[in-house]
Protein backbone atom coordinates (compact mmCIF):
# COMPACT_ATOMS: atom_id res chain seq x y z
CA UNK A 1 0.00 0.00 0.00
CA UNK A 2 1.24 3.47 -1.17
CA UNK A 3 0.53 5.90 2.00
CA UNK A 4 1.36 9.28 -0.34
CA UNK A 5 -1.23 8.23 -2.83
CA UNK A 6 -3.95 6.58 -0.08
CA UNK A 7 -3.65 10.38 1.71
CA UNK A 8 -4.11 12.10 -1.70
CA UNK A 9 -7.15 10.11 -2.58
CA UNK A 10 -8.61 10.98 0.32
CA UNK A 11 -7.39 14.54 0.22
CA UNK A 12 -9.10 14.35 -3.41
CA UNK A 13 -12.58 13.28 -1.79
CA UNK A 14 -12.15 9.74 -2.80
CA UNK A 15 -14.37 6.79 -0.74
CA UNK A 16 -11.35 3.95 0.51
CA UNK A 17 -12.18 0.58 0.87
CA UNK A 18 -12.43 -1.13 4.42
CA UNK A 19 -9.39 -2.97 3.56
CA UNK A 20 -7.36 -0.32 2.93
CA UNK A 21 -8.32 1.69 6.11
CA UNK A 22 -7.25 -1.54 8.16
CA UNK A 23 -4.14 -1.69 6.55
CA UNK A 24 -3.64 2.20 7.43
CA UNK A 25 -4.27 1.59 11.19
CA UNK A 26 -2.34 -1.76 11.90
CA UNK A 27 0.73 -0.13 9.99
CA UNK A 28 0.10 3.36 12.17
CA UNK A 29 0.16 1.62 15.13
CA UNK A 30 2.50 -0.27 14.56
CA UNK A 31 5.07 2.36 14.12
CA UNK A 32 5.45 1.64 10.09
CA UNK A 33 3.70 5.09 9.11
CA UNK A 34 4.92 7.57 10.47
CA UNK A 35 2.98 10.59 12.39
CA UNK A 36 3.22 12.95 10.27
CA UNK A 37 1.86 10.76 7.49
CA UNK A 38 -0.91 9.87 9.93
CA UNK A 39 -1.88 13.97 10.25
CA UNK A 40 -1.86 14.55 6.99
CA UNK A 41 -4.58 11.99 6.75
CA UNK A 42 -6.20 13.20 9.99
CA UNK A 43 -6.25 16.60 8.29
CA UNK A 44 -7.67 15.05 5.22
CA UNK A 45 -10.54 13.14 6.73
CA UNK A 46 -11.31 16.32 8.73
CA UNK A 47 -12.26 18.04 5.35
CA UNK A 48 -13.66 15.53 3.51
CA UNK A 49 -15.17 13.45 5.71
CA UNK A 50 -15.93 10.18 5.81
CA UNK A 51 -19.06 7.38 4.52
CA UNK A 52 -21.10 5.33 7.25
CA UNK A 53 -18.77 2.41 5.89
CA UNK A 54 -15.59 4.13 6.16
CA UNK A 55 -16.50 5.58 9.61
CA UNK A 56 -17.26 1.75 10.45
CA UNK A 57 -14.10 0.49 9.08
CA UNK A 58 -12.12 3.26 10.96
CA UNK A 59 -13.78 2.14 14.26
CA UNK A 60 -13.24 -1.66 13.61
CA UNK A 61 -9.98 -0.84 12.77
CA UNK A 62 -9.43 1.01 15.79
CA UNK A 63 -10.92 -1.17 17.95
CA UNK A 64 -9.07 -4.51 16.96
CA UNK A 65 -5.56 -2.74 17.63
CA UNK A 66 -5.77 -4.07 20.98
CA UNK A 67 -7.38 -6.33 23.81
CA UNK A 68 -11.40 -6.85 24.26
CA UNK A 69 -13.30 -7.53 26.88
CA UNK A 70 -14.24 -11.21 26.30
CA UNK A 71 -17.33 -12.03 28.46
CA UNK A 72 -18.80 -15.18 29.26
CA UNK A 73 -22.79 -15.52 28.51
CA UNK A 74 -24.84 -14.44 31.27
CA UNK A 75 -26.28 -10.57 31.68
CA UNK A 76 -26.84 -8.25 29.30
CA UNK A 77 -22.99 -5.99 29.37
CA UNK A 78 -24.03 -2.31 29.08
CA UNK A 79 -22.45 1.05 29.11
CA UNK A 80 -23.57 4.89 28.86
CA UNK A 81 -20.74 7.02 27.09
CA UNK A 82 -20.66 10.77 27.53
CA UNK A 83 -19.83 13.39 24.86
CA UNK A 84 -18.53 15.09 28.08
CA UNK A 85 -20.15 18.02 30.10
CA UNK A 86 -19.24 20.58 33.17
CA UNK A 87 -20.32 18.65 36.72
CA UNK A 88 -20.89 15.78 34.99
CA UNK A 89 -20.73 12.93 37.55
CA UNK A 90 -23.07 10.74 36.02
CA UNK A 91 -21.13 7.97 35.20
CA UNK A 92 -20.30 7.42 39.02
CA UNK A 93 -24.02 7.05 39.67
CA UNK A 94 -25.21 5.52 36.90
CA UNK A 95 -22.70 2.51 36.82
CA UNK A 96 -23.51 0.93 40.05
CA UNK A 97 -27.44 2.15 39.45
CA UNK A 98 -27.26 -0.12 36.98
CA UNK A 99 -25.73 -3.23 38.01
CA UNK A 100 -28.33 -3.26 40.56
CA UNK A 101 -30.47 -4.18 38.07
CA UNK A 102 -28.32 -7.46 37.04
CA UNK A 103 -26.89 -5.84 34.09
CA UNK A 104 -22.81 -5.84 33.94
CA UNK A 105 -21.15 -2.68 33.54
CA UNK A 106 -17.35 -2.69 32.14
CA UNK A 107 -16.89 0.86 32.49
CA UNK A 108 -13.53 1.81 30.90
CA UNK A 109 -13.55 6.17 31.74
CA UNK A 110 -11.15 8.66 30.87
CA UNK A 111 -8.95 11.27 32.71
CA UNK A 112 -10.17 15.19 32.28
CA UNK A 113 -8.44 17.57 29.48
CA UNK A 114 -9.47 21.40 29.11
CA UNK A 115 -12.69 22.27 30.89
CA UNK A 116 -14.36 18.79 30.97
CA UNK A 117 -13.77 16.56 33.90
CA UNK A 118 -12.93 12.71 33.81
CA UNK A 119 -14.24 10.11 35.92
CA UNK A 120 -10.66 8.06 36.53
CA UNK A 121 -9.58 11.66 38.40
CA UNK A 122 -12.96 11.72 40.53
CA UNK A 123 -12.58 8.50 41.38
CA UNK A 124 -8.96 8.99 42.53
CA UNK A 125 -10.38 11.42 44.99
CA UNK A 126 -11.21 8.36 47.14
CA UNK A 127 -7.69 7.39 48.96
CA UNK A 128 -6.55 4.12 47.51
CA UNK A 129 -9.01 3.85 44.52
CA UNK A 130 -7.31 1.81 41.93
CA UNK A 131 -8.47 2.48 38.10
CA UNK A 132 -5.41 0.83 36.79
CA UNK A 133 -6.65 -2.79 36.38
CA UNK A 134 -5.97 -5.45 33.80
CA UNK A 135 -8.83 -7.01 31.72
CA UNK A 136 -8.78 -10.36 33.70
CA UNK A 137 -8.86 -8.34 37.08
CA UNK A 138 -11.65 -6.28 35.80
CA UNK A 139 -13.45 -9.36 34.38
CA UNK A 140 -13.20 -11.29 37.86
CA UNK A 141 -14.66 -7.94 39.51
CA UNK A 142 -17.21 -8.10 36.83
CA UNK A 143 -18.38 -11.59 37.47
CA UNK A 144 -18.37 -11.07 41.00
CA UNK A 145 -20.34 -7.96 41.37
CA UNK A 146 -21.49 -6.59 37.64
CA UNK A 147 -19.48 -3.32 37.72
CA UNK A 148 -15.86 -2.17 37.19
CA UNK A 149 -14.61 1.20 36.61
CA UNK A 150 -11.65 1.66 35.07
CA UNK A 151 -8.71 3.47 33.04
CA UNK A 152 -8.05 2.26 29.41
CA UNK A 153 -4.89 -0.55 29.54
CA UNK A 154 -1.25 0.08 27.88
CA UNK A 155 -2.71 -3.08 25.18
CA UNK A 156 -6.90 -1.02 25.08
CA UNK A 157 -7.45 0.31 21.67
CA UNK A 158 -3.59 1.65 21.17
CA UNK A 159 -4.87 3.17 17.61
CA UNK A 160 -6.81 5.58 19.18
CA UNK A 161 -4.07 6.24 22.12
CA UNK A 162 -1.84 7.66 19.50
CA UNK A 163 -4.30 8.46 17.07
CA UNK A 164 -5.95 11.06 19.84
CA UNK A 165 -2.57 12.49 21.12
CA UNK A 166 -1.94 13.20 17.26
CA UNK A 167 -5.27 14.88 17.01
CA UNK A 168 -5.17 16.90 19.55
CA UNK A 169 -1.55 18.70 18.64
CA UNK A 170 -2.94 18.93 15.06
CA UNK A 171 -6.17 20.32 14.91
CA UNK A 172 -8.17 17.45 14.33
CA UNK A 173 -10.39 17.04 16.67
CA UNK A 174 -13.52 18.00 15.99
CA UNK A 175 -13.88 15.87 13.17
CA UNK A 176 -17.84 13.87 13.27
CA UNK A 177 -15.84 10.86 11.66
CA UNK A 178 -12.84 11.09 13.83
CA UNK A 179 -14.89 11.39 17.17
CA UNK A 180 -17.33 8.53 16.52
CA UNK A 181 -14.24 6.08 15.96
CA UNK A 182 -12.23 7.36 18.97
CA UNK A 183 -15.55 7.36 21.08
CA UNK A 184 -16.80 4.08 19.45
CA UNK A 185 -13.86 1.58 19.45
CA UNK A 186 -13.01 2.25 22.93
CA UNK A 187 -16.91 1.24 23.98
CA UNK A 188 -16.98 -1.88 21.29
CA UNK A 189 -13.89 -3.12 22.62
CA UNK A 190 -16.11 -3.61 26.15
CA UNK A 191 -17.95 -6.12 23.88
CA UNK A 192 -21.27 -4.68 24.72
CA UNK A 193 -24.83 -5.54 23.98
CA UNK A 194 -26.38 -1.87 24.61
CA UNK A 195 -24.71 1.45 24.92
CA UNK A 196 -26.42 5.12 25.69
CA UNK A 197 -24.69 7.88 24.36
CA UNK A 198 -25.63 11.07 26.62
CA UNK A 199 -24.64 13.61 23.57
CA UNK A 200 -23.79 16.88 25.46
CA UNK A 201 -24.13 20.73 23.45
CA UNK A 202 -23.47 24.70 24.39
CA UNK A 203 -21.62 26.58 25.73
CA UNK A 204 -19.83 24.13 27.86
CA UNK A 205 -19.78 20.73 25.38
CA UNK A 206 -17.38 20.22 22.77
CA UNK A 207 -20.33 19.91 19.96
CA UNK A 208 -21.85 23.85 20.06
CA UNK A 209 -24.87 23.66 18.31
CA UNK A 210 -27.63 21.11 18.51
CA UNK A 211 -27.24 19.86 14.69
CA UNK A 212 -23.82 18.90 15.40
CA UNK A 213 -24.58 17.09 18.59
CA UNK A 214 -27.47 15.53 16.11
CA UNK A 215 -25.10 14.64 13.43
CA UNK A 216 -22.37 13.03 15.91
CA UNK A 217 -25.53 11.12 17.72
CA UNK A 218 -26.12 9.60 13.91
CA UNK A 219 -22.81 8.67 13.33
CA UNK A 220 -22.72 7.04 16.60
CA UNK A 221 -25.91 5.14 15.96
CA UNK A 222 -24.78 3.73 12.55
CA UNK A 223 -21.07 2.39 13.77
CA UNK A 224 -23.46 0.62 16.66
CA UNK A 225 -25.89 -0.50 14.63
CA UNK A 226 -22.75 -1.89 12.02
CA UNK A 227 -21.34 -3.75 14.92
CA UNK A 228 -24.50 -5.40 16.11
CA UNK A 229 -24.87 -3.26 19.30
CA UNK A 230 -28.03 -1.15 20.50
CA UNK A 231 -26.80 2.14 20.45
CA UNK A 232 -29.31 4.45 22.31
CA UNK A 233 -28.81 8.70 22.75
CA UNK A 234 -29.84 11.22 24.78
CA UNK A 235 -29.14 14.66 23.80
CA UNK A 236 -28.48 17.09 26.86
CA UNK A 237 -28.01 20.72 26.28
CA UNK A 238 -25.26 22.04 28.61
CA UNK A 239 -26.51 25.49 29.67
CA UNK A 240 -25.71 24.57 33.12
CA UNK A 241 -23.18 22.45 34.73
CA UNK A 242 -24.86 19.21 35.65
CA UNK A 243 -26.09 19.32 39.66
CA UNK A 244 -24.61 22.35 41.81
CA UNK A 245 -21.14 21.16 41.91
CA UNK A 246 -18.20 21.23 39.79
CA UNK A 247 -14.40 19.99 41.00
CA UNK A 248 -13.55 16.24 41.47
CA UNK A 249 -13.85 15.36 45.12
CA UNK A 250 -16.80 17.73 45.42
CA UNK A 251 -18.86 16.40 42.40
CA UNK A 252 -18.00 12.58 44.20
CA UNK A 253 -20.25 14.55 47.30
CA UNK A 254 -22.75 15.28 45.31
CA UNK A 255 -22.89 11.76 43.37
CA UNK A 256 -22.94 10.46 46.74
CA UNK A 257 -26.07 12.33 47.58
CA UNK A 258 -27.39 10.86 44.34
CA UNK A 259 -26.84 7.60 44.99
CA UNK A 260 -28.93 8.01 48.35
CA UNK A 261 -31.41 9.35 46.42
CA UNK A 262 -30.91 13.18 47.15
CA UNK A 263 -28.82 14.86 45.34
CA UNK A 264 -29.96 18.23 42.94
CA UNK A 265 -33.30 16.69 40.54
CA UNK A 266 -31.49 17.55 37.10
CA UNK A 267 -28.62 14.98 37.96
CA UNK A 268 -31.14 12.85 39.16
CA UNK A 269 -33.12 12.96 35.88
CA UNK A 270 -29.89 12.83 33.52
CA UNK A 271 -28.90 9.58 35.28
CA UNK A 272 -32.64 8.10 35.20
CA UNK A 273 -33.09 9.49 31.78
CA UNK A 274 -29.95 7.83 30.27
CA UNK A 275 -30.30 4.52 32.61
CA UNK A 276 -33.78 3.10 31.83
CA UNK A 277 -32.53 3.23 28.26
CA UNK A 278 -29.88 0.36 28.85
CA UNK A 279 -31.08 -1.02 32.19
CA UNK A 280 -33.99 -3.31 31.26
CA UNK A 281 -36.07 -2.56 34.00
CA UNK A 282 -38.65 0.46 34.65
CA UNK A 283 -37.90 3.76 35.82
CA UNK A 284 -39.63 3.50 38.50
CA UNK A 285 -37.64 0.21 39.92
CA UNK A 286 -34.17 2.54 38.57
CA UNK A 287 -35.69 5.17 41.20
CA UNK A 288 -36.27 2.09 43.70
CA UNK A 289 -32.72 1.37 43.84
CA UNK A 290 -31.72 4.80 44.47
CA UNK A 291 -34.04 5.59 47.87
CA UNK A 292 -33.76 2.21 49.29
CA UNK A 293 -29.92 2.54 49.46
CA UNK A 294 -28.86 -0.56 47.20
CA UNK A 295 -26.99 1.90 44.82
CA UNK A 296 -25.23 3.00 47.52
CA UNK A 297 -24.38 -0.11 48.50
CA UNK A 298 -23.49 -1.23 44.93
CA UNK A 299 -21.35 2.09 45.05
CA UNK A 300 -19.81 0.70 49.00
CA UNK A 301 -19.24 -2.56 47.48
CA UNK A 302 -17.10 -1.50 44.44
CA UNK A 303 -14.98 0.63 46.38
CA UNK A 304 -13.89 -1.92 48.09
CA UNK A 305 -13.75 -4.16 45.50
CA UNK A 306 -11.09 -1.44 43.85
CA UNK A 307 -9.11 -0.87 47.14
CA UNK A 308 -10.99 2.18 48.78
CA UNK A 309 -12.54 2.21 52.33
CA UNK A 310 -16.34 3.18 52.02
CA UNK A 311 -15.85 4.54 55.38
CA UNK A 312 -13.75 7.09 53.76
CA UNK A 313 -16.72 8.42 51.92
CA UNK A 314 -18.62 10.27 54.29
CA UNK A 315 -15.44 12.21 55.17
CA UNK A 316 -14.17 13.35 51.85
CA UNK A 317 -15.00 16.86 51.87
CA UNK A 318 -12.34 16.73 55.58
CA UNK A 319 -10.25 14.75 53.64
CA UNK A 320 -9.93 17.13 50.31
CA UNK A 321 -10.50 20.64 52.17
CA UNK A 322 -9.26 23.42 50.20
CA UNK A 323 -7.24 26.08 52.13
CA UNK A 324 -10.26 28.26 51.25
CA UNK A 325 -13.47 28.09 50.95
CA UNK A 326 -15.87 30.85 50.24
CA UNK A 327 -19.16 32.18 49.58
CA UNK A 328 -19.63 34.17 46.73
CA UNK A 329 -22.82 37.15 47.37
CA UNK A 330 -25.26 37.88 44.81
CA UNK A 331 -24.46 41.86 44.26
CA UNK A 332 -28.86 42.31 43.15
CA UNK A 333 -31.76 41.00 43.64
CA UNK A 334 -33.52 38.77 40.86
CA UNK A 335 -33.89 35.66 39.22
CA UNK A 336 -30.64 33.55 38.25
CA UNK A 337 -30.90 33.68 34.30
CA UNK A 338 -27.43 32.66 33.24
CA UNK A 339 -25.13 30.48 34.83
CA UNK A 340 -22.89 29.71 31.72
CA UNK A 341 -21.20 26.44 32.11
CA UNK A 342 -18.57 27.01 29.45
CA UNK A 343 -17.34 29.81 31.89
CA UNK A 344 -17.28 28.16 35.08
CA UNK A 345 -15.26 24.95 33.60
CA UNK A 346 -12.95 27.02 32.94
CA UNK A 347 -12.83 29.10 36.04
CA UNK A 348 -12.39 25.38 37.71
CA UNK A 349 -9.72 25.06 35.09
CA UNK A 350 -7.84 27.98 36.04
CA UNK A 351 -8.68 26.80 39.76
CA UNK A 352 -6.32 23.00 39.21
CA UNK A 353 -9.50 21.31 39.18
CA UNK A 354 -8.77 19.90 35.50
CA UNK A 355 -5.57 19.90 33.21
CA UNK A 356 -4.43 22.03 30.53
CA UNK A 357 -2.16 18.72 28.96
CA UNK A 358 -2.57 15.69 28.97
CA UNK A 359 0.99 15.14 31.31
CA UNK A 360 -0.94 17.97 34.43
CA UNK A 361 -2.19 16.74 37.61
CA UNK A 362 -5.18 17.84 38.96
CA UNK A 363 -6.15 19.27 42.62
CA UNK A 364 -8.48 16.93 43.74
CA UNK A 365 -10.14 19.93 46.46
CA UNK A 366 -10.91 22.69 44.31
CA UNK A 367 -13.72 24.09 42.54
CA UNK A 368 -17.31 24.99 43.17
CA UNK A 369 -20.55 23.76 44.95
CA UNK A 370 -23.92 25.06 46.38
CA UNK A 371 -23.83 26.87 43.24
CA UNK A 372 -27.23 28.64 41.70
CA UNK A 373 -29.81 26.94 39.46
CA UNK A 374 -31.56 28.87 36.05
CA UNK A 375 -34.77 30.11 37.45
CA UNK A 376 -33.87 30.52 41.16
CA UNK A 377 -34.72 33.74 43.05
CA UNK A 378 -32.09 35.49 44.49
CA UNK A 379 -31.42 38.19 46.84
CA UNK A 380 -28.54 40.50 47.24
CA UNK A 381 -26.55 39.53 49.63
CA UNK A 382 -27.79 35.80 49.46
CA UNK A 383 -25.04 33.18 48.27
CA UNK A 384 -24.74 32.47 44.55
CA UNK A 385 -22.20 29.66 45.37
CA UNK A 386 -19.09 28.41 47.72
CA UNK A 387 -15.56 28.32 45.98
CA UNK A 388 -13.06 26.44 47.08
CA UNK A 389 -9.55 27.63 46.38
CA UNK A 390 -6.31 26.20 46.93
CA UNK A 391 -4.62 30.33 47.05
CA UNK A 392 -6.45 33.88 47.59
CA UNK A 393 -4.76 34.82 44.04
CA UNK A 394 -6.98 31.87 42.79
CA UNK A 395 -10.09 32.93 44.74
CA UNK A 396 -10.58 35.89 43.61
CA UNK A 397 -8.96 35.09 40.19
CA UNK A 398 -11.94 32.56 40.19
CA UNK A 399 -14.88 34.88 41.77
CA UNK A 400 -14.37 37.37 38.98
CA UNK A 401 -14.91 34.37 36.53
CA UNK A 402 -18.03 33.69 38.13
CA UNK A 403 -18.87 37.18 38.27
CA UNK A 404 -19.38 36.49 34.73
CA UNK A 405 -20.70 33.47 34.14
CA UNK A 406 -23.55 33.48 36.46
CA UNK A 407 -25.82 36.23 35.64
CA UNK A 408 -29.06 37.56 37.59
CA UNK A 409 -31.96 38.86 35.71
CA UNK A 410 -33.29 42.39 36.65
CA UNK A 411 -36.93 41.44 37.00
CA UNK A 412 -38.21 41.29 40.62
CA UNK A 413 -39.35 38.33 42.05
CA UNK A 414 -42.31 37.66 41.53
CA UNK A 415 -42.85 39.87 38.52
CA UNK A 416 -42.79 37.26 35.92
N1 LIG B 1 -13.50 11.77 23.29
C1 LIG B 1 -12.79 10.76 22.74
O1 LIG B 1 -12.56 9.74 23.36
N2 LIG B 1 -12.40 10.91 21.46
C2 LIG B 1 -12.65 12.03 20.73
O2 LIG B 1 -12.26 12.08 19.60
C3 LIG B 1 -13.36 13.06 21.34
C4 LIG B 1 -13.78 12.91 22.64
Amino acid sequence: MHIPTLISRKRDGDELGSREIEKLIAAYTSGEVPDYQMSAFAMAVFFKGMTAAETAALTRSMMASGDRFEHPAGPPVVDKHSTGGIGDKVSLVLAPLVACAGCRVPMVSGRGLGITGGTLDKLESIPGFNVHLSLTQAAAQLAKLGVVMMGQTERFCPADRKLYALRDVTGTVPSIPLITASIMSKKLAESLDRLVLDVKYGSGAFMRTKHDAETLAASMVAVGAEMGVEVFTVLNPMKEPTGRSVGNALEVIEAIDCLEGGGPPDLRQIVLDLAEKIAGVSREVLESFLDDGSARRKFDELVAAQGGNPADLPRLSEIHRAPIIREMLAPTTGRVEKVDAGLIGQAALQLGAGRAKASDGVDLAVGFDRLAKVGEPIHAGQPLCRIHARTAVDFDMAEAMLGKALQISSHKIGDE
